[in-house]
Parts: C-alpha cells; sequence; structure tokens
C-alpha cells in the first residue's frame, strides 16, 4: 500500500539553544562539534517526525562554516525535508545566531548542511520512507538541489567502490 505524502510543512522544526563557556573551543568560540550535534539532532527530528518513526542518519556532507558563533549567541537550526527516495530522505537544515541579549540583532547565517536520513524499521533494517509532497516554488528548488546532491554522493561512493575493487582492496 503506498505511504501518504506529507508536506514539508509537517515535520519542519526548529531548534535554539544558548551556547555557554561549555561549548566554546580552546579559540575561545563554539566548537564546530557542537553545531554539527545541534543539527544532526534538528535533522533527526524532522527525518523522524516526517516518516513517522525511526530514522538514523546515513552520511552527513556539505556541512558549510560561514561565520564563527561566539559564547551568549542563541543558535537556532531550521530543518525541512528536502527529498525522499524509498528508504531515505534529505534533510537541509540552515543554522542561524543571534544575540541573547539584543532582540533588535539581525540574525546570522552561519552554517549550512544537508543530512541523508533512512526511514528503519524494529529490526533496524531500512523500511519505505514517507515521500514528501512538493507544493511551493521553495520546495521545488530544494528538490532539484538535492537531487543533484544525491546524484553526487551515489556516483562518488561508486566511484571509490570501483577504485578499491580494481586495486584489490577490501
Ligand atoms: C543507514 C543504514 C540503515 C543503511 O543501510 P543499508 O543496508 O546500507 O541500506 P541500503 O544500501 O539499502 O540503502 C538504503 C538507502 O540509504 C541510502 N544510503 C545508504 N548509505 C548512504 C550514504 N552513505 N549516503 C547517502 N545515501 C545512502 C541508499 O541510497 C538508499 O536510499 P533509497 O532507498 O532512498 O534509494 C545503515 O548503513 C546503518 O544502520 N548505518 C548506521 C546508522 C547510524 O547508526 N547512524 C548514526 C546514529 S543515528
Amino acid at each position: 500500500m503506498a505511504l501518504e505524502a506529507n508536506p514539508t510543512s509537517f515535520s519542519r522544526i526548529t531548534l535554539a539553544r544558548i551556547m555557554d563557556l561549555g561549548d566554546a573551543n580552546l579559540h575561545g568560540n563554539v566548537h564546530g562539534g557542537v553545531i554539527m550535534k545541534a543539527v544532526d539532532d534538528a535533522a533527526g527530528a524532522c527525518a523522524s517526525r516526517h516518516t513517522r518513526g525511526k530514522a538514523v542518519t546515513a552520511s552527513m556532507d556539505e556541512m558549510v562554516f560561514l561565520e564563527p558563533v561566539h559564547v551568549g549567541d542563541i543558535l537556532t537550526c531550521k530543518a525541512q525535508v528536502n527529498w525522499t527516495g524509498s528508504t531515505s530522505m534529505e534533510v537541509g537544515v540552515r543554522v542561524t545566531t543571534q544575540r541573547w541579549d539584543d532582540a533588535d540583532a539581525v540574525g546570522h547565517h552561519v552554517a549550512s548542511a544537508y543530512l541523508v536520513f533512512v526511514a528503519i524499521d524494529d529490526d533496524e533494517r531500512p523500511r519505505p520512507a514517507v515521500p514528501v509532497l512538493v507544493e511551493t516554488d521553495d520546495d521545488r528548488h530544494r528538490w532539484a538541489e538535492a537531487v543533484i546532491r544525491r546524484n553526487s554522493r551515489l556516483a562518488r561512493r561508486q566511484a571509490i567502490r570501483d577504485r578499491r575493487a580494481a586495486a584489490g582492496d577490501a
């Protein structure tokens, strides 16, 4: 039976947290790993909500850090499903910051990331992912760009496998 599609608005999510001293690296700015965890948290919640059940991170690529994040910034991660395949889906996350005590401050776009999640069943095997309903122009742009990334990921993985096979590696 075909799964009923969910629009992107169904699972879109925003997670925000104030960065404190425990989030800092040795230079005093926020550690990249802290930002990556926040991104994975937001994307994981979005993927699980979208597909109404367990979903695991299969890959995280194209994480771009545009500006440093500082202690005292409110770090906000907005996640939405960009694309769905048979069992996998791409979630895009936009990360912005704003000073914790300045409501007038303009938010800064500090990072973006694209993650692939796979919907899994109770035996941790891939299961059919709920399709995403592409409704708006923004949805259509995101879908088209996600397909480019998907093709590039698969081609890269295959090229590495082919190279290893040719070289006699495992
Ligand atoms: C992710 C996982 C379930 C995939 O299992 P698998 O048996 O390799 O699955 P398949 O080869 O059948 O691939 C399933 C889907 O994932 C996609 N996929 C798998 N690995 C991928 C990767 N590295 N990059 C992008 N897509 C990937 C496949 O293209 C396929 O998509 P489709 O069904 O939409 O066409 C498995 O590798 C796993 O459990 N990994 C660990 C996940 C984890 O612990 N994450 C961290 C904590 S959440």
